[in-house]
């Protein structure tokens, strides 16, 4: 694990304090510690004590919680679930059984595991008056719209376990949730594609029946290729949980009032379709087929270092990341792999992308930056290679990422704390207290 600037919660002795260099009035800030990473400072009482608040837009260095999910250790490149590196994860386990250990803090049995995957089998279908609310989109929404709208419509159908107050409503919204959001997923890409939607197959596993009803039509009998299944499971592993990122933090933000849980979701899947966020994975293959061809990277390369042009290099940094993204390079490797497997390994965006990628790393402008590689930067190839379409790259990373924004809902839930609001404060920078004027005088 790398230095990070605050050392190991654990060993860190207290010693933090604000001082008021007007009156020498000093406030001891107490330090809230974790199993690894740095640990946080207590600001807490700092706008009662002084009258002043911490201004962190961004939340650069401002942890919003306490989480035992996820940890990254962004200089080393290195990523956890439950303490899993997520290599290992993906080399050996299954999205499913990562969903559990996710949602549950460890590893399931053989028991646990059969159960768990059975409950989500029998929750995969959606409401059949939930169906028809595809017919109000137009033929070309957007499936990212359709998504938010039909998860956030959920809040409307399942008034039997609304108190998250209880573990057993919590746990069936988690496997409701889980098991549903392929279906309507599916439904939208149908929608776009004008074919009929397409009904869940609970003899298929969680990646195979979203491809079933992704690209299975009532005239023909459809296989699902395993290679491709096998390939949308790593995919989703990656991409299962990320800790305080833009759309979990939506959801907690969200869910911290006591909104019906399925909107807290929707929240956070509004908040994933940025191309700051999940929407990257969009916005890296619309980049690639702009750019066209290798001879055309140095003129790009050009417009992404000119701040003035506002273009950005899609795919490349990220917050915490200033090492390579560790589910990059995974995918990466898959990325060979899996176009072979599927017989389109001479994939022009794919060599273009090598090219783009292998020119950006030896760039001063990214080197000095810390500029690597993301997880969105090699995903779209893949998903490109099974067939799915750009606009869908976006909602197979909302797919996987239902499982930390549950997991996380739960976590803050069940916080024997209790739930807080959370409220950030503001520095107002608008016009001082002045006295209305009739319109007459104005
Ligand atoms: N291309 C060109 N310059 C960049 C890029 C980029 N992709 N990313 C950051 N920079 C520059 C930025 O202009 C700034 O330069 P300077 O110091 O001269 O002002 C410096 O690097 C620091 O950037 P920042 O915007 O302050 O960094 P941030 O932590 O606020 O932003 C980010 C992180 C992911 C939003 C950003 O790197 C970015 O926009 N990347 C492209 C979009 C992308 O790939 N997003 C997916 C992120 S990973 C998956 C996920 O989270 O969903």
């Amino acid at each position: 694990m790398s230095n990070s600037p605050a050392t190991q919660a654990s060993q860190v002795k207290p010693g933090y304090s604000l001082v008021n260099d007007a009156t020498g009035e000093k406030l001891e800030l107490p330090l809230v510690g974790g199993s690894m990473g740095p640990a946080g400072i207590d600001v807490g009482k700092v706008y009662d004590r002084f009258g002043i608040f911490t201004y962190d837009p961004g939340f650069t260095s401002t942890c919003s919680c306490k989480s035992a999910i996820t940890y990254i250790d962004g200089d080393a490149g290195v990523l956890l679930y439950r303490g899993y590196p997520v290599d290992q994860l993906a080399e050996q386990s299954t999205f499913i059984e990562v969903a559990y250990l996710i949602l549950n803090g460890e590893l399931p049995t053989k028991a646990q595991l059969e159960a768990f995957e059975a409950s989500i089998r029998r929750h995969t279908m959606i409401n059949e008056s939930l169906k028809s609310f595809f017919n109000g989109f137009h033929y070309d929404a957007h499936p990212m719209a359709m998504l938010t709208a039909v998860v956030g419509s959920l809040s409307a159908f399942y008034h039997d376990t609304t108190n998250n107050k209880d573990p057993r409503h919590r746990e069936i919204f988690a496997h409701r949730m889980i098991a549903k959001v392929p279906t309507i997923a599916a439904a939208a890409y149908k929608k776009y594609f004008g074919q009929p939607f397409m009904y869940p197959q609970n003899h298929l596993d969680y990646c195979s029946n979203l491809l079933y009803m992704m690209f299975a039509v009532p005239a023909e009998p459809y296989h699902v290729h395993p290679v491709a299944a096998k390939a949308l499971d790593v995919l989703f592993i990656l991409h299962a949980d990320h800790e305080q990122n833009a759309s979990t933090s939506t959801v907690r933000l969200a869910g911290s009032t006591g909104c019906n849980p399925y909107a807290a979701i929707a929240a956070g899947i509004a908040a994933l379709w940025g191309p700051a966020h999940g929407g990257a994975n969009e916005a890296v293959l619309k980049m690639l087929s702009e750019i066209g061809d290798v001879k055309n990277v140095p003129a790009f390369l050009a417009k992404v270092k000119d701040k003035k042009s506002g273009v950005r290099l899609m795919g490349f940094g990220h917050r915490v990341y200033k090492n390579f993204d560790p589910r990059a390079r995974i995918i990466r490797e898959q990325c060979h792999k899996v176009l072979k497997h599927l017989g389109v390994d001479n994939d022009p965006q794919l060599e273009l992308a090598l090219k783009l990628e292998e020119i950006a790393l030896k760039d001063e402008y990214f080197i000095e930056r810390k500029l690597y590689p993301n997880v969105d930067f090699y995903s779209g190839i893949i998903y490109k290679a099974l067939g799915i379409p750009v606009n869908m790259f976006t909602p197979m990373f909302a797919i996987a990422r239902t499982v930390g924004w549950v997991a996380h809902w739960i976590e803050m839930s069940a916080d024997p704390a209790g739930l807080k609001i959370g409220r950030p404060r503001q520095v107002y920078t608008g016009a001082p207290r002045r006295d209305y004027k009739p319109l007459t005088a104005r």
